[in-house]
Formats: C-alpha cells, structure tokens, sequence
C-alpha cells in the first residue's frame, strides 16, 4: 500500500497492474522537463504565498539531489511507483520530509506530463531543424560540383528531359526546406504552457500560470485547461512532420540505391557507408538507404499508431494517452540517426559523372527540343510539332541512333520545313542549358537555385 494514491483502496496493487500501468520504463526520460517543471511550480507556489521561502529552499535542494542522483544513475527507478511524476515526488519527500508533499497543491499529474511531453517535442522539433540544415549543406558541397553535369530527368522512371545533377538534388533541398518551416512553425503554434490546469478543470488555489509559462521558456498559456490536459497534437504534428520528412529521405534513399547499382552506376557509396554479404564475396550492398526506406514506415506507424489511441477518447484525460509517449521517442530518436547518416553517405560517396551522362546520350532526351524548335522556328502547330517528332524518334529507334545524335539529312526527310540550325537544338547540353525558365534546370538557373538555398541556410 505504498501508492500515493492508495487512500481509498483497501488492498495493493497486483504486480501484473504495476507491470501493465507503469509508464516509468520510458518516461524517465523526461526527468529534466519533469524537474525543471516542478522548480517553476514551487517558485510560483512561493510568491503567491503558497508555499513559504524555507519550504522553497527545501524543495529546490531536494529537487537538485534528485536531478543528480538520476544523472549519475544513482536514482532508484521502480516500477510499482507507476511513472517518473511520482517516483520523483516520493524520492523528493523521503528527502526532504513535508514540503515534498506540498509541491503537488495546485497540479495534477495531468498538466504535469502535458508540460513534460510539450517541452521535449518542442526542442526535438528544434535539433531536428538543425540535423536537416547539416544534411542540407552537406547536400549543396556535391551540388556545387555538378552544376554541368548531366543526367537523364526522368518521368515513369523513363528518360524524359536531360538535368543537371545539382539540378536534381536541388528539388531535395527544396523538400527538405519544406520539412524545417513545418517543424519550426509547429513548434512556434504549439509552445503554450499546460501548467496550472491541473487535474481537468483548473484550480481554486491563486496561482500565476504566466509566472510558470515565462519560467519554462512557453510563449504563453493555454486557453482551455478541459483541452490542455487531453490535447496531444503536438506530439501527432512533430510524429506528421517527421513522417513526411523521413519519406522526402526514403525518397532520395530510393535513389541511392538504384543509382548505386550496376545498371545505373551513377553513383558508389563508400565502403565506410556498404555493408557485404555473408555468402556472395563480390557484394557491396547499400543497406543505408535501404534501412533508411525501411525506417520510414516505421514511423508512419508511429503516426497512424497514436492517430488511433486519440480518435475516440472522450474528454479529459484518459490512460490511453500514456500511450503518446513511445512512438514519438522512437520516431524522433530515428529521424536523429537517419538525418546524420544520410548527410555521411552523401558527404562520403562517389558521384560517377561520366556514367551520368553517358546515361543521358539513350532515350532521344531532346526529344521535346525538336517540337519546341519545330514551333519557334517553323510556326508549327505544338500538336503537329509533337507528331512529326514523334517520328523522327521512331526513325532514331530504327537507325539506333539517339535524336541528338541524328544527322541532318534525315530530320530533313521527315519533313521538309527543318532547318539545318535544328542540330543546335538537338545537342544534350544545349537542351539542358536551353531551360532558363524561372526554377527550370539551366546551368545557370540551378546556381541561382543553389545560391538561394545558401542564403536560406545562412538565415537570409
Ligand atoms: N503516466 C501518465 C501518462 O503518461 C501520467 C498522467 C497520469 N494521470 C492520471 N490521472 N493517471 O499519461
């Protein structure tokens, strides 16, 4: 009977309870958020007369000592005291004695672990910002080498439009800018204090909840304590945006490995970031990109896992929601290690150049050339223009030459209107460089484009 809650029930808990209840396995890890918490509450307790200054003194030092005895790992975690909220408060009083037991007046454990579990999604939103902005620079040092190199852009996976390779991981860059505004605007909608709610309703004790919110780092306070305590869209919006981000990486990762493998030879990985195999000697295998594809689903099911504990829970507070908890300390302890190691493979692998654009000189990849010169400079109709191109490839298929490649005299065959210039257009890098559109793949777009994610980075 050594519960805190133990007052009204006449026998203990069974140990199957405590094994099943008990969150404590995994909510230590908020110790810190925890204390930190608690020494905010006791202050404002304080100077609203709540607590006298002994009991202050008293309860800071016993806070301290408990803060130390968990980091040094000295701290006696036991599971029959259900979570960190009370293992703490009961090391707490066995240190201090009864200004232990008046650090809970005016709090529940509901607004306390709303408070815990804000404070750390909220700073991994944060360091998650600054893993994606490493791999975003490490993703423009390669960039900045293969602004002229060409690679097949494809559609279907099929060749379409020659690119630049710093052209392409740009459209990476552009995602994973995307993934920082997500987080960080959601860090900025969801830093509101839950402290003072209490149990669900408020409280009649005077308390100061800005004082606690100021103290904690929140912007401000909540508006509706029945809300506070139940609310965890912050942790689904942190477990959204880093599902989202970790698909823009299996993406890329997608990529790693077929570039990465025989047919494409565009690019190879270092033997620091390869892993062999146990059977075939000649291996080299990208199990990086692939866990990292792996890795995703897994936190979508974090995602989906805490979208489902949520949807039917009536108001207020209820245990399901202890729930929240894992997945999101899953997810974000993923995202952390997929962030750094991607930006390591990037930073560590080879860039093929030469594959790359031999890869560019099959599949008529200017194609779209040919039509767009056959509208400019022969005022044909685009859907004419289209069909007579279309012919010209079929002929290319049949001679296996590239269009690029084409000599005149054949597109003159097609038809007649085609000038001789035609062969400027038809050449791959004239194609490429012919795409000056505002975000288009020009040589010279792509380093304003780059030029622009630099800025972006260094806060401009
Ligand atoms: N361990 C609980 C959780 O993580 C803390 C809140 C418990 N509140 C309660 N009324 N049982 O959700």
């Amino acid at each position: 009977m050594d519960k805190m809650w133990s007052g009204r029930f006449s026998t203990g808990a069974s140990s199957l309870l405590d094994q099943f209840n008990a969150s404590i396995m995994y909510d230590r890890k908020l110790y810190k958020e925890d204390i930190e918490g608690s020494l905010a509450h006791a202050a404002m307790l304080t100077k609203q007369g709540i607590l006298n200054t002994e009991e202050l003194r008293d309860i800071t030092k016993g806070l301290n000592q408990v803060m130390s005895e968990i980091e040094l790992g000295e701290f006696e975690w036991n599971i029959s005291d259900e979570d960190l909220h009370m293992a703490i408060e009961k090391r707490l009083t066995s240190l201090i004695g009864d200004a232990g037991k008046k650090l809970h007046t005016a709090r529940s454990r509901n607004d306390q672990v709303a408070v815990d579990f804000r404070r750390f999604v909220i700073r991994k939103n944060t360091e998650i910002v600054e893993g994606v902005k490493l791999l975003m620079q490490e993703i423009i040092v390669v960039a900045d080498k293969h602004t002229q190199t060409m690679i097949p852009g494809m559609t279907h996976l099929q060749h379409a439009q020659p690119i630049n390779f710093a052209f392409h991981l740009g459209a990476y860059l552009s995602m994973f800018k995307r993934d920082i505004e997500r987080l960080e605007n959601s860090a900025l909608r969801n830093n509101i204090s839950p402290l003072g709610c209490a149990a669900l309703a408020g409280t009649p004790h005077k308390i100061d909840r800005d004082m606690t919110a100021q103290i904690l780092g929140f912007d401000s306070v909540s508006i509706n304590c029945l809300d506070t305590v139940s609310d965890r869209d912050f942790a689904l919006e942190i477990l959204f945006n880093i599902s989202t981000m970790m698909m823009h990486i299996s993406r890329l990762s997608e990529e790693l490995v077929m570039w990465s493998s025989y047919e494409f030879g565009f690019v190879e990985l270092s033997d620091a970031y390869s892993t062999g195999s146990s059977i075939m000697p000649q291996k080299k295998n990208p199990d990086v990109p692939e866990l990292l594809r792996g890795k995703t689903g897994r936190v979508y099911g974090s995602l989906m896992g805490l979208l489902t504990v949520m949807k039917a829970l009536p108001l207020a507070y209820n245990k399901d929601t202890q729930e929240d908890k894992e997945g999101v300390f899953d997810s974000v302890q993923t995202a952390e290690i997929s962030l750094d190691i991607l930006k390591e493979a990037i930073k560590t692998m080879e860039v093929k150049s030469h594959n790359m654009e031999s890869a560019c000189g099959v599949g008529h990849l200017s194609a779209t050339d040919l039509a767009d010169y056959l509208v400019k400079e022969c005022d044909i109709p685009f859907r004419e223009a289209h069909f007579i191109t279309g012919r010209a490839v079929a002929k290319g298929e049949e001679m296996k030459v590239d269009l690029s490649k084409m000599d005149f005299k054949y597109l003159k065959e097609i038809d007649a209107r085609i000038g001789e210039d035609v062969i400027e257009y038809l050449g791959l890098r004239a194609s490429m460089n012919a795409r000056t559109s505002q975000g288009g793949t020009a040589t010279a777009r792509t380093l304003e484009q780059l030029e622009y994610f630099k800025n972006y980075l260094k806060g401009n």
